[in-house]
């Protein structure tokens, strides 16, 4: 990963004067009240995905064990946070503005919630350690980071051997919001695969630059309709 292609300080402080407005406003919404802290499951949550993660978590439930989820860049609210009623599940949560969101509205749903813990997703193994989850999400967020390959290498570490990483989000958001703020990387997928494009022509293929860590399962893309964008995801495996 080339260091010079990380986002320089100033956009990076101007990307989160913009999420935080955003998110303070939305906050106060009956939407993100009703869907994000009172509905079971969040009606808004990606319904493939997330039965693709209730699934493992039955099977994992089967043997006995309680799986370890982390949401990365989850917002002030895990959207998995009531996902698993009857399920046993240890849901952790992560992103960089953990601490403006805790101030932003007040939880009266205690543990009900998952809210994450201040981290870069570039800086996950040292605050989680490595081969800790058996799946490791994140959705409509490594386009927002500093530099998704260095936060999906982050993601492959703290995941454990055999464990999921699961992506998805909007399609090419850079080109789509104007590369204004944190939309500072474009996401679309191939048959099999997910690439990043960032500025100056950076690109990755994701299938090919972790092809000894991961085992990809599924990348697909569909269009939004009333949205004019197109949303991707990307589903593997670390081997
Ligand atoms: C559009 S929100 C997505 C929130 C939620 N996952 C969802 O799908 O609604 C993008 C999130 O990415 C977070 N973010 C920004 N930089 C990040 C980084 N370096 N690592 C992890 N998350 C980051 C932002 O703070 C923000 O909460």
């Amino acid at each position: 990963v080339s260091l010079a292609e990380n986002i320089p300080v100033d956009i990076r402080d101007e990307g989160r004067t913009i999420e935080i407005q955003f998110w303070r406003d939305f906050c106060k919404s009956e939407r993100f009240i009703d869907n994000f802290c009172k509905a079971t499951p969040n009606p808004e949550m990606d319904v493939d995905v997330e039965l693709f993660i209730k699934g493992i978590v039955a099977t994992l439930n089967s043997s006995g064990a309680t799986p370890r989820i982390l949401d990365i860049g989850s917002g002030p609210v895990s959207m998995l946070s009531r996902s698993f009623v009857g399920q046993s599940v240890a849901l952790l949560a992560a992103d960089p503005l953990a601490d403006d969101y805790r101030k932003m509205w007040v939880n009266s749903f205690g543990n009900e919630l998952t809210l994450p813990v201040a981290c870069d997703g570039e800086k996950l193994s040292s605050a989680f350690g490595g081969s800790q989850f058996d799946i490791v999400h994140i959705r409509n967020a490594l386009d927002h980071v500093i530099h998704p390959i260095s936060v999906l290498e982050e993601m492959i570490k703290v995941a454990k051997r055999g464990g999921f990483i699961i992506v998805h989000g909007f399609e090419n958001e850079a080109d789509a919001e104007g590369w204004d703020g944190f939309h500072q990387w474009n996401l679309s997928t191939e048959m099999n695969d997910l690439i990043v494009r960032g500025k100056n022509n950076a690109r990755y293929s994701v299938a090919n630059h972790f092809k000894k860590e991961l085992r990809v399962l599924r990348s697909y893309r569909r269009d939004i309709h009333g949205f004019g964008k197109g949303w991707c995801g990307f589903v593997a495996q670390v081997i």
